[in-house]
This record gives C-alpha cells, structure tokens and sequence, in this order.
C-alpha cells in the first residue's frame, strides 16, 4: 500500500495530539512534528498534506513562530486549526477560506469535541478531497508494515528486550518476535510483586503462545531479602530499581553483545519528552538507566508513533490476549507500593490473594473495562475482629478503584454496593489474616492513586 502521511506541525499549544488523534481515526496516518522542522526532513516523508496548530501572534501582529518558508513551495495542501497566523498573513480563525497562492487552509475545529461532526466532515473532505488521502490505514495494515520494516532493519542481528509484562513491551516484544523470531531474548525478571499468578501468565503467553525466546528470571528471594525490614517507600523503590538491573545485568551478561534494545516507548512519551528531539530513553520507574548496564549498539522503538489506544489495537492484531491487551497499569515496583510498611513473603502473598478476589469479582459484575485502575492495598493496620468464636489481630485491607484519562487527577468510582459486600466477604472469609475491608473514596488530588 503506498504510504500516505499527514504531518501536523505543532506551533505550540495543546491540540497536537488530538488533532493526530482525529486524522488517524479517518483511517489516515499521521505525525506531529515540530514548526521548525527543517524542509530536507519533510521532503522525505513526502506528505500528502499539512495541519498547522497553535502558534501566536505578536504586538507587531506578525506570528512569532514561523515554519521553513519553503513548505509553501511543495504544493501541498495545508490546514489551519486553532493556528495562529502565517508569514505574512493572519488566518481568521473563525471563516473557512481558501488561499489558492499559498494554498492555505483556515478554519476553527474544535479538536478536543468528542461530538464534532461539522469539524469532522470538513478534516474528511481536506484528508480526502484536498489531499487525496486513500483513508485505507489501519491497524493491520500498519502492524503488516512494521513487520516488514523491522525484518529489514534489523536483518540477522540480535535483539534484547526487558519485558516487564505490561501492555507497551508487550506489545512490542511480540512485533519483533514476529519479524526476526529467535533472534529476539525476552528478559523478564520476576521480583516477586507481581499480582496473583502473573509471572506464570505471562510466560505461558510469550513462550507457548508466541514462541518467543524468553528468559524468565525467579529472582524473588534476592529482591524479598533486599526488602527485609525497609519501611520507607521511596527506600522500597531505590532498592527495586537498583536490584533490578543487577538482575537484568548479570542475565544480558549471559548473552553477549547485542545490536538492538527494544524500548516500548509510545506516541505520548516522543511527544512529552519534546517533539523533533529525541525521545531518549524511557524513565521507566522500575528500570531505570538500564541501558547504561547493557551492551548493545541501538535502541529501537516499534511503537513509538502510536498513541495507548492504538497499542491496544496493535496488541489484538498481533493476537495477544485481551486480558493482557487491556490490563491496567501496574507500576514497576508493583505490589511493594501497596503494601504499607515492610515487606514479607506472607503479606505479598495476602495481598495478592485479596486482590485477585477484588478483580475477580469487579470483571464478573462487567465494571472492569469502566474502570481506569481498580486494586487492594495491605494496609499495615492491625485490629481486633472475630473469627469462628476466636478473637483475631488481623490486617485491614483498603480497596480503591478510579476513573481518570491522564492519570494525572483520577475520581472514585461509586462502585455498587453489592459487589464491594461481596469482594470483602470473600476476602475476609478466603483469605487468612484480613478481617476488615475499606473502600478508599477520595479522589486525586488531594490523594494519589497508589497506596504508598
Ligand atoms: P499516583 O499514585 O502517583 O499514580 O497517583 C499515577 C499512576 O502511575 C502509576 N505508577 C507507576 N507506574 N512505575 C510505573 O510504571 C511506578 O513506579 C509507578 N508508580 C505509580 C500508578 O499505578 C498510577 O497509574
């Protein structure tokens, strides 16, 4: 299929994204790249088209940010959206206009509408009509090409991947795995925090379902003993990051010089560490300044022009399964951060029972795909309680679901009553040491999501 690329240049401002977000959603691929990008770099791409966003005008009513004066020369057709002003001439943000000199777009769209179908007519006809856009991208198609592209790329050297179980290195381990097989090592380091049975999870998908060669590290006991006696929770991370790579370290050690590292860096994370600079190195909490431990020549990034949405897609095209496709975040240092006070073996393994009841019985009410992050947290509160005609000291478990888009502010969900009755009568009846249950009802802020 031949490729067809819109490029959105970002001015500035906040619609980048959701403007990307819309084009790719009319089945048109895109990219946002940054207003200074230079001509040789476009000429490259070959767009079909344009979209100019944010910018601002100055007191001499001259826009302050200017592109390469030479995009105007290409031919190619540009929009305007919530864009401020051109070389030499202000486009009116409310009026729809053509200018057949510089063929130049202007018009008001309110990206962030969800329900915006006059604005959405309109992107068709310019990603269509104007530019003459197929509308033929999608998932497959893009997961098709990547293959490819990453079979070529990559020809008959090695790749190392850390796969931490989540949804990005997923993903992307399963994409290379299918362009070069076992020329790809998977390296997933099992500390021991993982949720209920997820170390068996994922290896059973990577290694039966997937075929991938995978190195599974039970390096449970080092990171437990590690963690004996630390309270402190910035003092838990330390530890984890640090223990991590020495894990991760001494088994790439096992393998040598490799050519490429996998990152499961995505579209966000280019954009949010500045667009048209590198991405550099994803800081990922769990892993972090790992490549400085590793032998290896580049690194390489297969999802780094999608958005989380779109990973997902990816994910199912590639065929993994969806319990794993639409798993929650997890952080790295996983359960550490929601067991308050110090770590043991027998609170891990409370916690993870507790926890597995909770999403058991969230995902059979069918409230699991509405909730951004729901789990249990082992409280370090102990209190008196009765259990078959005995007086117990036992824990106190506190449940916590959310709803957020960015992570960044979150509210409570108001889960109903019978199914919170029924998470915390199983906990407290299953599992051994618990015999109270909160539910946790503050939004972020003033709280955080995690417990910790
Ligand atoms: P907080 O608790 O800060 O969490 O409201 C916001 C989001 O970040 C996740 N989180 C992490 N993710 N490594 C990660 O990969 C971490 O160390 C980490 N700590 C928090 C948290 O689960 C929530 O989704």
């Amino acid at each position: 299929m031949e490729k067809e690329l819109i490029i959105i240049l970002d001015f500035g401002g906040q619609y980048s994204q959701q403007i990307a977000r819309r084009v790719r959603e009319c089945n048109v691929y895109c990219q946002v790249l940054p207003y200074h990008t230079s001509i040789d770099k476009i000429k490259e791409k070959a767009p079909k088209g344009f979209i100019f966003t944010g910018g601002a005008i100055d007191a001499s009513s001259q826009p302050s940010l200017t592109c390469d004066p030479d995009i105007y020369n290409l031919g190619v057709p540009i929009l305007g959206i919530c864009y401020n002003g051109k070389p030499g001439k202000d486009i009116s943000p409310i009026t729809t206009m053509e200018d057949p000199i510089n063929n130049l777009f202007g018009v008001q769209l309110g990206p962030d509408e969800e329900d915006n179908s006059k604005g959405s007519i309109f992107l068709k006809n310019f990603l269509y009509k104007t530019c003459g856009c197929s509308g033929k991208w999608n998932m497959s198609s893009f997961v098709e090409r990547s293959i490819e592209e990453l079979k070529e790329k990559i020809g008959d050297r090695k790749v190392l991947c850390a796969l931490s179980g989540g949804v990005d290195s997923s993903v992307a381990a399963v994409m290379i795995s299918k362009s070069v097989g076992k020329q790809l090592t998977c390296i997933f380091v099992d500390h021991g925090l993982l949720r209920k049975n997820e170390g068996d999870e994922v290896e059973e998908i990577f290694t039966k379902q997937f075929d991938v060669n995978l190195i599974r590290v039970n390096a449970q006991d080092r990171f437990y003993s590690k963690l004996a006696g630390v309270t402190d929770p910035e003092r838990k991370r330390k530890i984890i990051g640090e223990e991590f790579i020495r894990v991760f370290e001494e088994e790439s050690k096992k393998i040598g010089r490799v050519d490429y590292l996998v990152q499961g860096t995505i579209y966000p994370d280019v954009i949010e560490s500045g667009i048209g600079n590198s991405a550099g190195i994803k800081s990922h909490h769990n892993v972090g300044g790992l490549p400085d431990y590793v032998d290896f020549k580049e690194i390489i990034e297969p999802l780094r022009d999608l958005f989380k949405d779109e990973v997902r897609k990816a994910g199912l095209v590639l065929g993994i399964p969806e319990n794993l496709v639409f798993r929650q975040p997890f952080p790295g240092p996983g359960l550490a951060v929601r067991i308050i006070g110090d770590i043991t073996p027998d609170k891990v393994r409370i916690l993870q029972d507790a926890d597995h009841i909770y999403r058991e019985e969230v995902a059979k009410a069918g409230l699991d795909r509405y909730i951004s992050q729901y789990f249990a947290v082992l409280t370090n509160i102990r209190s008196v309680g009765v259990k078959n005609d005995e007086r117990t000291y036992d824990y106190t478990v506190a449940l916590r679901a959310v709803k957020t888009t960015d992570f960044m502010t979150a509210n409570y969900v108001e889960l109903p009553w019978e199914v919170l009755g029924k998470v915390s009568e199983r906990i407290v009846k299953e599992v051994d040491h618990v015999n109270r249950i909160c539910y946790d009802i503050t939004g972020k802020p003033p709280a955080t999501i995690e417990w910790e």
